[in-house]
């Protein structure tokens, strides 16, 4: 079976946390992509000569959750060339056969426009920072500013910016609780499984 669920949205909306569920759920490969510009940025140096040698053992980096770190992927995603360097794996991986989940930014509008699932997760910028904030600590009008910041540069940026594909299926986070945003996403990617099991077994 080939089936890709898109999750894209903005920083600390709940991708992740819907991901993995909705990946475990369903026995679906799950890829964080935020993870590959994470550790682009996190070698220093050339982003693009760093995106082209990426490897495996650097996604086991500890230090790829800080707001740092977060900043510097921003930075890092903004310049095509890096972009470019990550398509393939991201792409082979969104199309292997088993199914998979990948969580991003354009997963549903560049890397798999044909996504048999795509959900835009999102939530107010204060709630966003407020959920952050309760994991890294420190000053929340700070992790309020890094939120917008880092928004205005994925969404602003001329290659591949953070938007809702036009047929994606907006769950908005800010007012639900973890276990009404997973049912709203479980409900949509069950419905499609469904829809297309019944197809393959229609005369
Ligand atoms: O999802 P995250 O917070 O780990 O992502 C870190 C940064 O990486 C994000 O600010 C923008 C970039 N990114 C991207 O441009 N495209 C993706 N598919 C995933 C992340």
């Amino acid at each position: 079976m080939i089936f890709t669920v898109a999750i894209d949205g903005p920083a600390a909306a709940g991708k992740g946390t819907l991901s993995r569920a909705v990946a475990d759920r369903f026995g679906l490969a799950h890829l964080d992509t935020g993870l590959l510009y994470r550790a682009v940025g996190a070698r220093g140096g050339d982003p693009v000569a760093a995106a082209r040698d990426l490897t495996p053992q650097d996604l086991l980096r500890d230090d790829l959750r800080t707001l740092e770190a977060g900043q510097a992927a921003s930075r890092a995603a903004a310049i095509p060339e890096v972009r470019a360097a990550l398509v393939d794996f991201q792409r082979r991986f969104a199309r292997a056969e088993g199914g998979a989940v990948l969580d991003g930014r354009d997963i549903g509008t560049v890397i798999c426009p044909e996504a048999e699932v795509k959900l835009y997760v999102t939530a107010s910028p204060e709630v966003r920072a407020h959920r952050r904030w309760l994991e890294v600590g420190g000053d929340e009008a700070r992790v309020l500013a890094e939120v917008l910041e880092r928004d205005a540069r994925d969404m602003g940026r001329a290659d591949a910016p953070l938007k809702p594909a036009p047929d994606a299926v907006l769950i908005d986070t800010s007012a639900l609780t973890v276990d009404a945003a997973l049912a709203a996403a479980l409900s949509v990617v069950a419905a499609r499984l469904q829809d297309g099991s019944d197809r393959s077994e229609s005369p």
